[in-house]
């Protein structure tokens, strides 16, 4: 079945099962590969991906929920005021380290900052504690939230 689907601004049509995660949606039909698999069940928040402006996992949202609710994931933060001073400031304090997790991080961090621009460090672990980082970069994380909020590190 054809859904047509607003990714990053750009409409984009695929031709999947109604059920099919958006996740798979956006990866193998449309080439989309930001959003990562890392557990498939909502538990690790890889796969992050903005439904209007709302963090989602997407490997729980099925495409025919989607409609036409705008899609915005890691490739279309460059383009987000908020998603690229996110994206600076983990640039600047090196917060990567395997990297595999981080497309999820910068989403629930933009979705937070959109919402909360001067985010406590509560504020925080409440917005990312379904983002999990087996290398462990949460300090890191944290420290660059508070810079792209422009406050002093708190890490
Ligand atoms: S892959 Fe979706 S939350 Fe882990
Ligand atoms: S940087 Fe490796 S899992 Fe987070």
């Amino acid at each position: 079945m054809a859904f047509k689907l607003n990714v990053n601004g750009k409409v984009m049509e695929a031709d999947v099962d109604p059920d099919t995660p958006l996740l798979w949606t956006l990866r193998d039909a449309l080439g989309v590969t930001g959003p990562k698999y890392g557990c498939g069940v909502a538990q690790c928040g890889a796969c992050t991906v903005h439904l209007d402006g709302k963090p989602v996992r997407s490997c729980q949202v099925p495409v025919s929920a989607v409609g036409a609710a705008k899609v915005s994931t890691i490739e279309g933060m460059a383009a987000d005021p908020v998603g690229k001073k996110v994206q600076a400031a983990w640039m600047e304090l090196d917060v990567a380290q395997c990297g595999y997790c981080q497309p999820g991080q910068i989403m629930s961090a933009t979705a937070l900052l959109t919402k909360t621009p001067k985010p406590t460090d509560a504020d925080i672990d409440a917005a990312m504690s379904g983002n999990i980082c087996r290398c462990a970069t949460y300090t890191r994380i944290r420290a660059a939230i508070h810079k792209a909020a422009g406050q002093k590190t708190e890490a």
